[in-house]
């Protein structure tokens, strides 16, 4: 191997023979990890910094590799500075391009340090900083879902179980039914942060190092709460991009569910809603077509994230401690499955404020249903009926007026009284669909004013978030 090559490697010492350009380009993750290069250099600048206090590399040295990792980091943002794709990941590019411009002290960064701790915490510090910005995509979520609710809290829809119309929902309640959802996602993902916020630094390839480092003072610096607590997990864990992955597959169950919802309501045969030109698509043969590819794509890149989710859980399952090269795969899997989340919830915020909402044919559909056979038995209930007779009576009522093709509502009192002598003039306002909504006020119900208090926590939940989400 010559000179050159030696000094292109952070490792060719001990090598006589060079790989090959095949095995380089296997090798090779820089076209992956190139995105943590800003978070890279933090986490360089503060471990030189601490070189530095500890005297483990003189002040100068210290001096001059912050200033030349801040100018490095500064370039790559303005990007007046290429990255060599050459080098073998963005650890060895950045450590290059500094001992390229500050000579000998360059090569002092990576003392008491391994690439091995080095990535551990690019990770963290890239993730703790892009789940805030998914925290705030989903919060913008939340609060689309929480104004299209404000206007349709008396907006009957048929709620379903097994696709089939059960009882009568409001499409608020519907709505808030996902910001619940979204809620959680949240939670985890800040739970996620929360607990990936320990500092691998100082692991160093495995077993810690001999130098006198100073790990808490990195691990502040760098707005970690401590340094992890045992080096050879520090730089074997992917738990946190694991738990990443899982909270971004729940989240894009959610996504989906709703997505599904939105797609059969947006069927003619449903024609709940209609999806805005501006996120449909038509069909290259059939003129009448509307598609709803966007919420189409987001139900299908469900699946891509969880293979995400499996891709590292596989990965992991084999490896001994402590670090392996496998690992290497783990930035592939987070930053598609986070890449695919962003888009998706960056799609469907806009796509879910511009639908147009066909109240009619939700009424109508919940109308013609038999959505209100449990309140006809309720009824009963209240007229002293046991509810066991009542359910039956009202299934024989349901199956006369599906005979007859009408609603319950059409049935004429005679009718009813067929089928029990308890029935009375009132029953037509109790199975009214307005009424049998407003009736459902249990908390957490569907009645418009258990939905209002359920806005209103909604509202003062989001206002109580960092970056207050302006409803
Ligand atoms: N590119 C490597 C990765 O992403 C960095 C760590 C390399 N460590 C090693 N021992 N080869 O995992």
């Amino acid at each position: 191997m010559s000179d050159e090559q030696k000094k292109a490697k952070l490792w060719g010492g001990r090598f006589h023979g060079q790989a090959s350009r095949a095995a380089e380009d296997f090798n090779s993750s820089i076209a992956v990890d190139q995105r943590l290069a800003a978070d890279d250099i933090r986490g360089s600048r503060s471990h030189a910094r601490m070189l530095g206090a500890r005297g483990i590399i003189s002040a100068a040295d210290a001096a001059a590799i912050d200033a030349g990792l801040s100018a490095i980091a500064a370039e790559l943002e303005a990007g007046t500075l290429a990255i060599d794709m050459e080098a073998e990941d963005i650890h060895t590019f950045i450590e290059q391009e500094l001992t390229r411009r500050i000579g000998a002290a360059g090569g002092r960064l990576h003392t008491a340090r391994s690439r091995n701790d080095q990535i551990a915490t690019d990770l963290r510090l890239y993730l703790r900083r892009e789940i805030g910005g998914l925290e705030a995509q989903l919060r913008e979520l939340i609060a689309v879902l929480l104004r299209i609710a404000e206007q349709h809290t008396l907006t009957v829809l048929p709620g379903y179980t097994h696709l089939q119309k059960a009882q009568p929902l409001s499409l608020a309640h519907h709505l808030l039914a996902y910001a619940q959802m979204l809620r959680r996602d949240c939670g985890r993902f800040a739970d996620t942060a929360a607990r990936m916020n320990s500092c691998p630094l100082g692991s160093g390839a495995l077993a810690g190092t001999p130098f006198d480092i100073d790990r808490e003072a990195t691990a502040l610096e760098l707005g970690f709460d401590l340094p992890c607590a045992n080096s050879l997990d520090g730089v074997s864990d992917r738990d946190f991009a694991l738990e990443f992955l899982a909270a971004c597959s729940i989240t894009m169950m959610h996504f989906s569910r709703l997505c599904e919802e939105l797609i059969l309501w947006n069927s003619p045969d449903f024609g709940y809603i209609s999806i805005d030109d501006a996120y449909a698509t038509g069909s290259s043969i059939m003129p009448q077509k509307k598609n709803p590819d966007m919420a189409e794509l987001i139900r299908g890149k469900t699946g891509r994230v969880y293979g995400d989710l499996l891709a590292l859980l596989t990965t992991m399952k084999g490896l001994p401690l402590a670090y392996n090269k496998d690992m290497q795969e783990d930035k592939a899997a987070v930053f598609d499955a986070l890449d695919t989340l962003k888009a998706c919830a960056g799609i469907l915020a806009p796509m879910l404020a511009t639908i147009a909402v066909d109240e009619r044919r939700m009424r109508d559909s919940a109308a013609g249903g038999f959505i209100n056979a449990t309140d006809l038995a309720d009824y009963l209930v209240g007229k002293g009926m046991p509810f066991r007779d009542a359910h039956s009576v009202s299934g024989q009522c349901v199956a006369y007026a599906e005979g007859k093709g009408c609603a319950l509502s059409e049935l004429s009192l005679d009718e009813y009284r067929r089928f029990s002598p308890l029935i009375g003039d009132d029953v037509f306002a109790a199975i009214d669909l307005a009424q049998c909504l407003s009736a459902r006020d249990s908390a957490g119900g569907p009645a418009p004013r258990a939905v209002e208090a359920a806005l209103e926590e909604l509202r003062r939940w989001l206002e109580k978030q960092p970056a207050g989400v302006k409803v």
